[in-house]
């Protein structure tokens, strides 16, 4: 496996690369999602480029950009296990060479952009879509792959592919949790030991949720008032947990495919979790 830290040498691995091309990007302080990402792409790539970069433009002012764990020694080694080609791990000023704030960033649809994550998180897709772009556009992948983790986020980088015509083709790839059914993420590291034990109401609210719709509930508003107290009740601050399209977002209607989504605090942690129903 080689690690690059720039384009340049970027463009010089890739020369080496034969047949197609998988992306996997990631920003580091790799788990097991992470590893199911390269995973999927190996089925569908035979050169495998994973890309570790904490992203300043998708963090806002208060968020954790400076304290996100960073830990490249155990994620190399981790790639390297699970079979990664290529790690690029640009510095910041390779990516935006005249500041974060010179670039002209990819502007994503209110529809997507503003609402659930977006609505407490201004500009934050468009960090994403603008930083994807760019290593869409340096690795040229013909595959990439992406967690249903971070739904949202999924449904932007097909937006992203569809608008700028990009040709690469994007794997959603399902949510790995714990046994307690808590999703893995590196936020899952801010909590203290009794913080953790009450995580997993995330998923048992949702799973609740979806369980109701399959019996046949469908007073959206009731549901996702019930979703939201069963987390207050075990000790979480709900942002949203809300019912929505699954396949673009909008309100959800009897009889199309749905999605149950959420976000809460809890102790130093806004963590987020979604499930189909
Ligand atoms: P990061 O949070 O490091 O996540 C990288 C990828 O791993 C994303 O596609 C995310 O959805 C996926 N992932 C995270 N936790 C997962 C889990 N428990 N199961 C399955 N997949 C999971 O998301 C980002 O980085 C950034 O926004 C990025 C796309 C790299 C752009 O900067």
């Amino acid at each position: 496996m080689r690690v690059v830290r720039t384009r340049a040498e970027l463009a010089a691995a890739l020369a080496d690369a034969r047949g197609r091309t998988g992306l996997v990007p990631t920003m580091g302080n790799l788990h097991r999602g992470h590893l199911a990402l390269v995973e999927a792409v190996r089925k569908q790539a035979d050169f495998i480029v994973a890309s570790i970069f904490v992203n300043p433009l998708q963090f806002g002012p208060s968020e954790d950009y400076k304290t996100y764990p960073r830990t490249f020694d155990e994620d190399c080694a981790a790639f390297a296990d699970a079979g990664v080609d290529v790690v690029f791990a640009p510095a910041v000023q390779d990516i935006y060479p005249d500041g974060a704030e010179a670039i002209e960033q990819v502007t994503v649809p209110p529809h997507l952009a503003d609402i659930l994550e977006g609505a407490s998180r201004s500009g934050h897709f468009n960090g994403v879509a603008t930083v994807v772009k760019l290593l869409f556009d340096v690795v040229h992948p013909n595959v990439a792959a992406f967690g249903e983790k971070d739904f949202q986020q999924l449904l932007v980088i097909r937006w992203l592919v569809n608008a700028y015509s990009l040709p690469v083709a994007i794997l959603g790839v399902p949510t790995v949790r714990e046994p307690s059914g808590l999703a893995l993420s590196s936020r899952n590291q801010y909590l203290t030991a009794d913080e953790r034990a009450r995580a997993p109401a995330i998923y048992s609210a949702l799973t609740a949720v979806a369980e109701a719709i399959r019996a046949g509930d469908i007073d959206w508003a009731a549901l996702s008032a019930k979703g939201a107290d069963a987390l207050a009740s075990a000790g979480l601050q709900p942002e949203y947990l809300e019912l929505r399209n699954a396949n673009d977002l909008s309100a959800p209607r009897a009889g199309e495919p749905l999605v149950v989504l959420t976000a809460a605090r809890l102790g130093k942690a806004r963590l987020i979790d979604n499930l189909r129903v």
